[in-house]
């Protein structure tokens, strides 16, 4: 990557189009260079000179850049020198090229030609957002490894308010920033990454269980982050309903009993252990019946016995992988019992979230943690789990390239 990034932004024919000159200039603030490709559509929202003067570089058209290879550079090779491309803003339609492989103009033959990482801020009026189609389109742009600035709600350019207005320029350049970091760092290629996500549900009977309220997302965000580090990455999940992560090898375990015997299994081709999973600490002692317990006049005792700690376990069979535990608990106090935690079950890393807060942690999109080792302890702010993942792993990185002697990687 060269010290400036080079972003190849696409623009197609939405109301929003004029936004992407302001996101742009952010680009550029953020010190990157920008090229643009403009759709036919979206040459009727903004002139092409508004971006040919703002990128200080021609724009590439449909008309004008289909043209022989001998006639000089090529949106091809001009897209090979790009390190990241963003769609913004991005129509149903163009979504809808993306995700079936269509290439019948500019932009969508130069998405399908582009290797690196994709970024799309999609807007549009609220019915063409929430129908089936375009979802299920954005799902599988999501699998395929695609970053998605979601839409934002309010008042649109149909006039009516909603889902569908696209993401402030701002956010798109926060997005892209972090991406352009995390292809830099390649600080855990070669490594093999064992996460687990999600949160375990113990069987009362046929139908119901004991679970807890962890959503998966700061397991399934480590993963995403991980792999984009150059990590070969395992996945154990418990109850998880997100889209597939893509690269990362995921496996189902509901149970306490099924994680465990996973995380056991996986162990010894383990470099790095992180557990994020919520795992239950109790069943249901008298195991899972067959039936549905039926209502009787009287209580209900159901008794309940301690599941295999998997932490103890894997500390006691570890052979030098580095061990990352995650201890959610109630108030700023429980910083103490997570460093408690992490001496007693010999942890190389613990990483502390208040649960007492609900503007972060179980099921919110965002978190703030502390994360402790025997001789540091470094508090991440509040951030999307995204961002909480990448600045967890650095801490992981770091660590581990020091005990190796190896020296940390730039940021
Ligand atoms: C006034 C007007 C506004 C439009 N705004 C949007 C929009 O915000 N989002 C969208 O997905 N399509 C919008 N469309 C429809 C697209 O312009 C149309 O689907 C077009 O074929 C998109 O082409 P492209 O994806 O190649 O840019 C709009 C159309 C018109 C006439």
């Amino acid at each position: 990557m060269a010290d400036r990034p080079v972003v190849l932004l696409g623009v197609t024919g939405g109301i929003a189009a004029y936004k992407a000159a302001e996101l742009l200039r952010g680009l550029q603030k953020a010190g990157m260079e920008v090229r643009v490709i403009m759709t036919r559509a979206a040459t009727k929202f903004v002139g092409p000179v508004t971006f040919e003067t703002l990128s200080n570089h021609p724009v590439y058209l449909d008309d004008a850049d289909l043209r022989p290879a001998d006639s000089g550079i090529t949106h091809i090779e001009e897209s090979r020198a790009a390190d990241i491309m963003v769609i913004a803003p991005a129509t149903a339609n163009t979504l809808a090229k993306m995700a079936n492989g269509i290439a019948d103009n500019l932009l969508s033959t130069t998405y399908l030609a582009f290797d690196k990482t994709v970024v799309l801020a999609p807007a549009m009026n609220t019915n063409m957002w929430m129908h089936p189609a375009t979802q299920r389109n954005v799902e599988l742009l999501r699998e395929r490894g695609i970053f998605v600035v979601e839409p934002g709600s309010g008042e649109l350019a149909c006039g009516v308010f909603g889902s569908g207005r696209m993401a402030e320029p701002d956010s798109i350049v926060a997005e892209v920033k972090l991406r352009l970091q995390v292809q830099r760092k390649r600080d855990l290629r070669g490594r093999r990454v064992l996460i687990t996500a999600g949160g375990t549900r113990e069987p009362i009977d046929a139908v119901r269980f004991i679970g807890n309220r962890s959503s998966g997302k700061m397991g399934f965000a480590l993963a995403r982050a991980a792999f984009d580090r150059g990590a070969t990455v395992d996945l154990i999940e418990a109850n998880v309903d997100m889209p597939a992560a893509p690269g990362v090898r995921q496996t189902q375990a509901p149970t306490a009993g099924e994680m465990h015997a996973e995380v056991m299994q996986r162990l010894p081709e383990t470099d790095i252990l992180i557990m994020a999973a919520a795992v239950a600490d109790y069943r249901v002692a008298w195991g899972p019946s067959g039936g549905k317990i039926s209502k009787g006049a009287g209580e209900l005792a159901i008794g309940l016995e301690p599941t295999t700690d998997i932490l103890c376990d894997v500390s006691a069979h570890h052979r030098g992988q580095f061990l990352v535990g995650f201890a959610a608990e109630y108030g700023l106090e429980g910083l103490v019992r997570a460093r408690d935690k992490m001496e007693r079950k010999q942890l190389d890393m613990i990483v502390f979230n208040d649960i007492s807060r609900s503007d972060i942690g179980f099921d919110s999109d965002f978190n703030e943690v502390y994360v402790l080792t025997q001789d540091s302890e470094v508090k991440l702010e509040r951030a999307p789990k995204e961002t909480i993942a990448e600045l967890i792993l650095d801490q992981i990185a770091l660590v581990v390239r020091a005990r190796r002697g190896e020296t940390p990687l730039p940021a």
